[in-house]
């Protein structure tokens, strides 16, 4: 983090095309204030599933890739649907492959803000928790949450924009959090 700029990079749990989580992720992007830049995480499709055998010389490009734009950002966003009741498998996998190598997780230290959006009433709130409770065994600094979005179809327009003003004014919320996190975490 230089003294003004904050650098967020935003990972969403689906890797489905009109994701309403990549949406909240896209409209935090666009909501966030000067001084902080959100960049959406688009690669998750070409990380592997997770094998240690792989996770040394061999590790796969695209997970190093990943691992140092972790570690290139101040803080971490996570927004993601919740699959039978937990985490996605491709969330969880991304972070298992960010935690490694031992003692060197790409996460550690790093403040990280969790949202979550399902088509059902709760909002992916259990996926959400678990998530948290995933990246603070991966070293991570949770900045609280969770912040369930319900009923997601409902949220956004045919562009994939987030219509629903308290879920704007939420991600505001969470990211302004993040921020101060970020900024109460690094010396000066
Ligand atoms: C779901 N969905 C879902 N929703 C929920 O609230 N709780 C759940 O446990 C589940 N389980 C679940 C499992 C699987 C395999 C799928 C594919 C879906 C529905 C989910 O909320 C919906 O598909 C969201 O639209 C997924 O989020 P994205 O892809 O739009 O970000």
């Amino acid at each position: 983090m230089d003294s003004q700029n904050i650098k967020v990079l935003a990972i969403p749990g689906s890797l489905r095309k009109d994701s309403y989580n990549k949406a909240l992720l896209e409209e935090a992007s666009r909501l966030a204030p000067e001084g902080v830049d959100i960049e959406v995480y688009r690669d998750g499709q070409s990380i592997p599933p997770y094998n240690q055998d792989m996770d040394g010389d061999l590790t796969p490009g695209p997970v190093l890739d990943l691992r140092a734009r972790i570690r290139e950002a101040d803080a971490v966003l996570v927004a993601s649907p919740e699959y039978n009741g937990s985490i996605t498998g491709v969330l969880k996998n991304l972070i298992d492959w960010a935690s490694r190598p031992y003692g060197q997780s790409a996460l550690n230290d790093k403040p990280v803000a969790v949202v979550g959006a399902s088509a059902s009433r709760f909002g992916a709130k259990w996926a959400q928790e678990l998530t948290i409770t995933v990246l603070g065994n991966a070293g991570a600094k949770a900045t609280g949450g969770p912040h369930p979005v319900a009923e997601a179809p409902k949220i956004v327009d045919s562009d994939g924009n987030v219509t629903d003003p308290d879920v704007r004014k939420m991600l505001e919320e969470v990211v302004a959090e993040l921020c101060a996190a970020t900024r109460s975490a690094t010396p000066v």
